[in-house]
Order: C-alpha cells, then structure tokens, then sequence
C-alpha cells in the first residue's frame, strides 16, 4: 500500500516524502510543479505531474497504485498574494481540494491528512492558541484552508472520511542531512530572507513594524522545524490507522521569537554581518502568533526534536550555503 502525496515536491511535502521513504513507507507524488521542484523528490518515487482539478489523471493514479492514505499539501500559500487573487485560491485551494476528496470517496480511499495553517485563526484573542479557540482568518488564503477543513469535517459525516488537519505555525528549517531545502519564488518568509540577506543576495532585511505591542516592538512567531512537521505527518497517519478518529491539531514550540531575535540568531549561525532596515507594517500580520501544541503531543505523540531556534537556523543555513539558487542550479 502506497501513501499518495501531493503538493510532495513542495517545501514541507519534500521533507514529509522523505521523511515517510526513511520510515519504509511506499510514496506517490503528485505536483503540478507550479511552485514545486520535481529534484526535491527522492530519486524512486512514483511521481505524477499534474493538476487537482484533473479527475481523469487523479483516478488514474488511484487506479494504477495502491493508495491507503493521502497526504495533501497541494496549494497556494501566500497571504498578500491571496489578498490580491481571492478567486485563484479559492479555485486552487478549495475547488483542488474538493474534487480531491470527491476523487478519494469514488475511489474508496477513506483517510486523509491535511495541510492546514495558523492563519484560520486570524488575529488571536489569547495566546499560546489551542485549537478550540474562534477561527475568524484574516485573509482567504486562512479562508480557504478552515473552508476545507470544514468540507473534510462534512465528508467524514456524510462519507465517513476519516482526516487530520495540522495546523502549522512558522515552518522552517530544512533536511539536517542538507539533501532537500526551502526554495521559494519569490522568498517571503523571514527566516530564507535573513540568510539571502547573509549570503549577499539582498542588501538587507526588512523589518515589517516595530511598534507592535511586544517587547521589541517587532511580531512575534512560533518557528517549528519542518522535520519535526514531516514527523507530526507521518504520526497523524498512525494515529488514523490506529483510531479511525478524525482530528485538528496545530502544529508549533510553543515558544515565540521575534523578528529581530531571528536576525539576531542568524547573524550568530552564519558569522555574516546582516543589515536590517526599519520598514513600515505588513497588512495582515498579527502582532504574536504562539501555538498550544500539548494536543498533538498528548494525542499523536509527538516530540518535536528540533525544537531550538539556533538549529532550525543551521540548517536552513546549510542547505543556502550550498544552494545559494535554490534548485534551480541542479
Ligand atoms: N517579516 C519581516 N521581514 C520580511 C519577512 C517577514 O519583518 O522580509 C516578518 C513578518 O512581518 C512576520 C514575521 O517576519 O512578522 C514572519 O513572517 P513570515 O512571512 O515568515 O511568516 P508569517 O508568520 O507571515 O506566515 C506564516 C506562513 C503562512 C501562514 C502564517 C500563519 O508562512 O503560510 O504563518 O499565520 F499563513
């Protein structure tokens, strides 16, 4: 039996492919490689390319492989971009998504785990978050992601589809081995940002606002190692091998470092002078984003092993060094 991927040549699906071939696991991926790199996924792996909206090739690929379990990572990620293109993410994210799960119930695969995100929950009330508390997303990427977790809810019910959404804080980090890394067109994440900024890619990092209510007047974020993601994936089918209950759990340290804590600490990983510029807000940054992960550690039994920012750092670090244009240099 086979575990189908999608969204496996992304960035955090790369790693949970990889991650899921070292436990013995049999994968197949499936990518459109719109964002994705077809040389993040392992040498071996069944792949398809190709798009969620197409039900021809998705029932092909559950024809042609044993599928017990789907992983689904496939979408598009950026808030601003969201912001600007709703209908292309609720077209990508959600109708992809649907025709997804439509393609699963016809073809009797009845577990799925899910890419979900920090922003359903929009601006906080309380920190650290737990995931009862109110989802009001501020943007529709958010939008999307809660619309489909709401649609696997209702499949469950109607279907008896079984899923866990993970809610994920600040991903990052990468491959402790250096084999696979984080390589975004166009980079917006702070921490890939930082080492461009240290490699001399860029001049300098921004830093979007620092008259927030937080110590340094810059926002506040939870970092979590994409390993450490892989790991909560592979745990997540465990558990719904195990239980047949479905789930929501986020995804986080539970610890929170600031914009410029994060500058800081790769100034020390890399030794590299890093200038950082004051630069207006973002729109739609909530001031601190902090994850309550005791769920997903009580009920998946999951241990994040790296849980430290300076290591995280290294190994993002490692893998710009030796990629310094991303995959694109293969
Ligand atoms: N930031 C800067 N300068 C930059 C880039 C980012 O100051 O050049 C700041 C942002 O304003 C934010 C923090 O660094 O305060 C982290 O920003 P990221 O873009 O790295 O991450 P976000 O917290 O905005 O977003 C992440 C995921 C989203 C997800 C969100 C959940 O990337 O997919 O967490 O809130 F939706």
């Amino acid at each position: 039996m086979a575990i189908l991927v999608t969204g496996g040549a992304g960035y955090i699906g790369s790693h949970t492919v990889l991650h899921l071939l070292n436990k013995g696991e049999k994968v197949v991926v499936f990518d459109n490689l719109q964002k994705g790199h077809q040389e993040a996924v392992m040498e071996g792996v069944s792949f398809y390319k190709g798009d969620l909206h197409d039900s021809e090739l998705l029932d092909a690929v559950f024809a042609e492989n044993e599928i017990e379990a789907v992983i689904h990572f496939a979408a598009n990620s950026l808030v601003g971009e969201s912001v600007e293109h709703p209908i292309s993410y609720y077209q990508n994210n959600v109708a992809g998504s649907l025709n997804l799960v439509d393609r699963m119930v016809k073809s009797g695969v009845k577990k799925i785990v899910f890419s979900s995100t920090a922003a359903v929950y929009g601006e906080p009330e309380t920190v650290p978050i737990s995931e009862s508390d109110r989802t009001v997303p501020g943007n529709p990427y958010g939008e999307t992601k809660l619309a489909i977790e709401k649609l696997l809810f209702w499949a469950d019910q109607a279907y008896g589809l079984k899923s866990v959404a993970l809610r994920y804080f600040n991903a990052a980090g990468a491959d402790p081995e250096g084999r696979i890394g984080e390589d975004h067109t166009p980079e917006s994440h702070l921490i890939p940002i930082v080492l461009e900024a240290a490699l001399g890619k860029r001049p300098h990092v921004s830093i979007f606002g620092e008259d927030y209510k937080t110590e340094d007047g810059t926002c506040i974020r939870d970092y979590i190692h994409v390993m450490d993601l892989a790991e909560a994936h592979y745990l997540a089918l465990e558990k719904l091998k195990r239980t047949e209950e479905s789930g929501v759990y986020n995804l986080g340290n539970g610890t929170g470092f600031s914009v410029k804590e994060v500058i800081e600490t790769c100034r020390e990983v890399t030794g590299r002078e890093i200038q950082a510029v004051s630069s207006p807000r973002r729109a739609g940054d909530p001031a601190v984003l902090i994850a309550s992960s005791q769920k997903a550690k009580d009920e998946l039994g999951w241990i994040p092993q790296y849980p430290d920012l300076k290591e995280i750092v290294k190994h993002a670090w490692n893998w710009h060094v030796n990629h310094p244009d991303g995959y694109s240099a293969q």
